[in-house]
């Protein structure tokens, strides 16, 4: 079978094309090469690959940024969305799309459900609350995976923000009253590896909107602890520092993140066969990598 992966470049996209199964043919394309922005770029290239699935790791990820750069977030999350359900659809060409736990509000205290509301508290949350209702729309064939905290080997993330201060501070702040699943960017592209076989396989799929994060649910301060304390283990931190846990008023940030984001995820392995992993096996499995 072959597959397009849009945002090929990203945390997720690197992850997707090495873990690629040796029975799709895959090509991946970087934002210079397809802006999913582009409506004309994205029918274009769609035409001309014609793949048979599309998995759409693109987005708009600078959650605080896009506070002011909200017609650029709208862009990509919501119109480069829509592009690639709208070009898929008329194609008959099924799309696997990644969404996030900021399109809920956090005011929950159990992990939320799939048919829970949802309430974004920022641009980023919103604009990708605006993608999966325009993929829902324009592509009756869809995958809408929400997931949460990714972090991996590659690209920009908490993991390697946290390493990067410790290795100059003896002591640091993290925030500790915001909850949610961290998830690694590896797991998630096995997690849709499995759904890509299973469509090739059966010509069909239990379509619509999944939760898939890694377990179990932490604070922003407990994954930091657990970072240090395997990176020590791995030598690539000489000691571990002292972790404060602060409150988010005492980190203030341009978007709201929040405070709670924990998701059950169930349904992905009552319908998907897609069960979760932990987020600490995860978590050594990337610093092994770094540790190389
Ligand atoms: N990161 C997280 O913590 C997190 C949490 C929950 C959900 N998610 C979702 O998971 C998915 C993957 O995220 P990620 O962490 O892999 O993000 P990422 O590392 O920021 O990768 C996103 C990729 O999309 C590309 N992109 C941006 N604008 C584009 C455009 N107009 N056309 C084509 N490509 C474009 C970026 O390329 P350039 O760098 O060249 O712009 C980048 O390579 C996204 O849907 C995201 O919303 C992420």
């Amino acid at each position: 079978m072959h597959v397009l992966i849009t945002g090929a470049q990203g945390q997720v996209g690197q992850e997707l094309i090495r873990l690629a199964p040796a029975d799709f043919s895959v090509i991946g394309l970087g934002s210079s090469e397809l802006d999913i922005s582009n409506p004309e770029q994205v029918v274009s290239q769609i035409s001309e690959l014609k793949p048979q699935l599309i998995i759409n790791a693109a987005a708009y990820t600078a959650v605080d940024k896009a506070e002011t750069v909200s017609e650029r977030a709208y862009a990509v999350n919501a119109k480069g969305a829509e592009n690639l359900a709208a070009s898929s659809a008329a194609l008959g060409i099924p799309m696997l799309h990644i969404s996030t736990d900021y399109v809920f509000s956090g005011d929950a205290s159990a992990p939320y459900k799939e048919t829970d509301s949802t309430g974004p508290t920022g641009i980023y949350g919103a604009s990708k609350l605006a993608g999966e209702l325009a993929v829902a729309k324009q592509c009756a064939q869809h995958v809408i995976m929400r997931t949460s905290w990714v972090f991996g080997a590659q690209g920009n993330n908490f993991v390697k923000t946290m390493l990067r201060l410790a290795q100059s501070r003896d002591e640091l702040g993290v925030v500790a009253d915001q909850h949610g699943c961290p998830t690694s960017a590896a797991s998630i592209a096995k997690a849709l590896w499995s759904l890509a076989s299973q469509y090739s396989n059966k010509g069909n799929l239990n379509w619509g909107i999944y939760h898939f994060s890694n377990m179990p649910a932490t604070t922003w301060h407990g994954f930091a602890e657990e970072i240090f304390n395997q990176a020590v283990a791995f030598k690539i931190l000489a000691k571990v520092p002292q972790v404060n846990p602060i409150n988010t008023q005492d980190y203030p940030t341009p978007a709201r993140r929040p405070a709670w984001s924990v998701m059950d995820c169930s349904l992905i392995e009552e319908k998907l066969n897609i069960t979760q992993s932990d987020w600490r096996d995860e978590l050594r499995e990337m610093l092994k990598e770094m540790a190389i």
